[in-house]
């Protein structure tokens, strides 16, 4: 398999990098699952005393994912210089290292609204958006106050890099907008519109940079495995929805993360407030986006909703 090759570049530049391919293995499980899951899985089976019924479907798990995740993955190694800046940091007067990069935040053109809420919206606002366009330029165009909730938990298609980089849910009225704030899954987008039931979520997910316009199906085509989704291997249930009707869409349980995997935002703003950008330029990025454009408040998930361990 071929190694995409390590780039740098600046919004502006001419060319485009190629997007890593994420679907790489030899049963077209995307990478990203492969990697979380099976190391999550592999970890808690291991270690953790637990209950008969929840090992045996761990391990029947690990066996299938042992199964489905033989190649290895290439990695994205595209590195994107973000686009959060001096001015938007000491706007909100959070203070910490200014991002030396000086670079006007991202915001939605006029006549477009900084709060998507729905998939469809979230892809307008996307394609309105400077090319390319990083996570972290998304992340700024967003309007505030955002309200949030950001977890440590690395069992998903898009894990957490730790706790001080965690994965961070957006939620905006019935749209989930999840992000990372460094390593490989820091350059995807995932997103979930929540069904009238409350249970259930369709899903889509987008991989940046984005150097073109996406289509409205492309978040959505994008996940699409077998007769579904790749993200049906962890949220069951999964079923075709009618309310989009330009390409199949798939609705599927909707979880909350577990509670102890909780990072509360006012430590990780602490962290943006400690984040040098001359050693980490993409994660102070991304941080510098969650949080310099205004408050940002939590929220938590409707206990209701199920956590999947
Ligand atoms: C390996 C299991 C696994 C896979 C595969 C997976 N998820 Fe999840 N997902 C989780 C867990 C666990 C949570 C709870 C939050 C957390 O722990 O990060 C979650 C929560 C979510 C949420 C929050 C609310 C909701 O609607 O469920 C979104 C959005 C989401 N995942 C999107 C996706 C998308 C998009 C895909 C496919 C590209 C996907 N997930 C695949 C395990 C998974």
């Amino acid at each position: 398999m071929r190694a995409a090759p390590a780039q740098s570049f600046r919004p502006g530049a001419e060319t485009a990098p190629e997007e890593p391919r994420i679907f790489a293995n030899e049963l077209d499980l995307p990478a990203q699952i492969c990697r979380a899951a099976t190391s999550t899985v592999f970890a808690r089976t291991a270690v953790m005393p637990r209950k008969t019924p929840w090992r045996i479907a761990e391990i029947v798990l690990l066996g299938l994912l042992g199964a489905s995740c033989g190649a290895d993955a290439e990695s994205p190694s595209v590195e994107v210089w973000p686009a959060g800046g001096a001015a938007g940091a000491a706007g909100s007067g959070t203070g910490g290292t200014i991002n030396p990069l000086a670079a006007a935040r991202c915001r939605p053109p006029t006549g477009m609204n900084g709060s998507p809420r729905t998939i469809e919206d979230a892809t307008a606002l996307l394609n309105a958006l400077p090319k390319p366009t990083s996570v972290a330029c998304f992340v700024e165009s967003l309007d505030r106050p955002l309200t949030a909730y950001a977890t440590s938990s690395t069992f998903s298609a898009q894990p957490a890099f730790s706790a001080k980089s965690p994965r961070v849910f957006i939620k905006i009225d019935r749209l989930w907008l999840s992000v990372v704030m460094d390593g490989e899954s820091s350059y995807l987008l995932e997103l979930s519109y929540l069904q009238p039931d409350e249970q259930r979520s369709v899903k889509g997910e987008v991989q940046m940079p984005l150097n073109d316009a996406l289509q409205p199906s492309a978040p959505y085509d994008r996940i699409r495995y077998g007769s579904g989704t790749g993200c049906g291997l962890c949220h069951y249930g999964e079923e075709q929805v009618s309310s989009v009707s330009f390409t199949q869409a798939f609705a599927s349980i909707a979880f909350r993360p577990r509670p102890d995997t909780r990072v509360a935002l006012d430590s990780l703003l602490a962290e943006r407030q400690r984040c040098d950008f001359t050693k980490e330029p993409h994660r102070c990025g991304m941080l510098s986006a969650l949080f310099d454009g205004g408050p940002v408040v939590e929220e938590v998930f409707p206990v209701s909703m199920p956590t999947f361990f």
